[in-house]
């Protein structure tokens, strides 16, 4: 099947070369105005400016490549799909109540601290099957892919105990094998000991490496491994520990460190060449300057900040410092109950002062970076999957980030094919 797109009014994000951006490097998001695209079997075959479109091409006969489909999108703009490298996704029941509280002005660590939180999840998604957990995290999945979301990477960490682990990381599972979406799978067992190991961390770590791994590296359940580093959660020194054992399986560290303290994560984090450090809420200017030197993305998650009353990341001294900067939503019932990344970018733009430029480039193509997905998705590129977002008509690229909270995507493709 062959689609022709034509009069796009800009085609943005097109990229001939892969490239994870740091630096100045954000602010570039090559563009063809007055463009169109063609995609054979789901995959984009061809693009360029409209009066470089050939005549045989408009005429192109049905039959070779199968029947042609003709789209006339005037006025609109279409964008690589969004790529949301940090998600929790698979969870049993929202938690509305600790909102409340946060309301009337309880912190983050108090309602954890009281069983609240990580371990509330934990206990909700005990006494939830399998099945009932993925038709759950089905409607997620559909809900962002139609706000844009073409690629998404999705944690474990409220299972907390060895069945609850292996359940989540097989609902995951099962939803790489069934979505059109391109998915990755995080094993986060470290995400808060459980009551019962709070006094015997050792018991706790010897659980992780010694009967989740190994069953999870068998069945292959996981692409990364995830440590919660933070006061009364995993130290550096344990997150370490869990990561090496994660390593000698074949699974790359993607880690939560400097959500709420800074406890040596960032440092532990670097020196583990793990291939992002997400949230970044409290970083001081050694650690950003050690952090530009090395290979590691910095993920910042700026709905997290938001909900929790917390400073936004300081996303314009990581750029202008010279660091890769990834988007992404930390979608989860508990510090980021939304998976929109329009919204994550505006917030980008609007609480950490990023380009719109630079807020779209750390939602696509670093964040395709950020799950190894970078061949397959995150920019507009010959042999890329047709994974787009068609805007509805808009002025400017600006625009779209300024207009935050506003629906202004009139249709999602994956693979090719229009979403309902
Ligand atoms: O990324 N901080 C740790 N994990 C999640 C929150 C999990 C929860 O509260 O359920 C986060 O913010
Ligand atoms: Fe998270």
């Amino acid at each position: 099947m062959t689609t022709l797109i034509y009069n796009i009014q800009q085609l943005v994000g097109v990229r001939k070369e892969n490239k994870l951006l740091r630096g100045k490097e954000l602010a570039e998001l090559p563009s063809v105005k007055n463009a169109y695209l063609i995609i054979e079997d789901g995959v984009i075959t061809e693009y360029g400016e409209m009066q470089n479109l050939k005549s045989e091409i408009r005429n192109l006969p049905a039959g070779r490549q199968g029947p042609k489909f003709e789209v006339d999108v005037t006025g609109q703009f279409i964008l690589p799909c969004w790529c949301d490298s940090h998600t929790h996704l698979v969870f049993a029941s929202s938690r509305e109540e600790e909102f409340v509280d946060k309301i009337k002005g309880k912190s983050y660590a108090e309602i954890a601290a009281k069983g609240g939180g990580i371990l509330n999840s934990a206990k909700k998604l005990s006494g939830t099957s399998e099945d009932k957990l993925f038709s759950l995290a089905w409607k997620r999945l559909e809900e962002i892919s139609r706000l844009g979301t073409g690629g998404v990477e999705i944690k474990s960490g409220y299972g907390l105990s060895v069945e609850g682990e292996l359940k989540m990381l097989r609902v995951i599972k099962k939803l790489k094998e069934k979505s059109n979406l391109s998915i990755k799978a995080t094993f986060l067992g470290a995400h808060t000991y459980p009551m019962e190991y709070r006094e015997n961390h050792q018991g706790y770590i010897d659980l992780i490496i010694n009967e989740m791994l190994p069953i999870i590296a068998r069945e292959k359940l996981a692409d990364y491994i995830d440590v919660f580093c933070e006061t009364d959660f995993f130290s550096s020194e344990e997150m370490e520990v869990i990561c090496k054992a994660g390593m000698g399986h074949g699974l790359k560290p993607k880690l939560h460190v400097n959500q709420l303290n800074s406890i040596g994560g960032i440092e532990a984090g670097i020196k583990l060449n793990a291939l992002s450090i997400d949230h970044l809420e409290t970083i001081n200017n050694d650690e950003i300057g050690n952090l530009s030197k090395s290979n590691t993305i910095a993920t910042l998650l700026p709905t997290a900040a938001f909900f929790l009353r917390t400073a936004f990341q300081p996303a314009r001294k990581l750029i202008d410092a010279g660091c890769a900067v990834a988007l992404a939503s930390d979608y989860n019932p508990g510090s980021s109950p939304s998976g929109n990344l329009n919204l994550v970018v505006s917030m980008g733009c609007i609480g950490m002062r990023m380009l719109p430029e630079e807020a779209i480039n750390a939602a696509t193509i670093n964040g395709a970076y950020a799950i190894e997905l970078q061949n397959q998705i995150g920019s507009i590129a010959i042999g890329k999957k047709a994974n787009l977002i068609f805007t509805k008509p808009i002025p400017s690229l600006a625009y779209f980030p300024y207009s935050f909270g506003t629906n202004l995507i009139d249709r999602v493709m994956i693979n090719g094919e229009f979403i309902s």
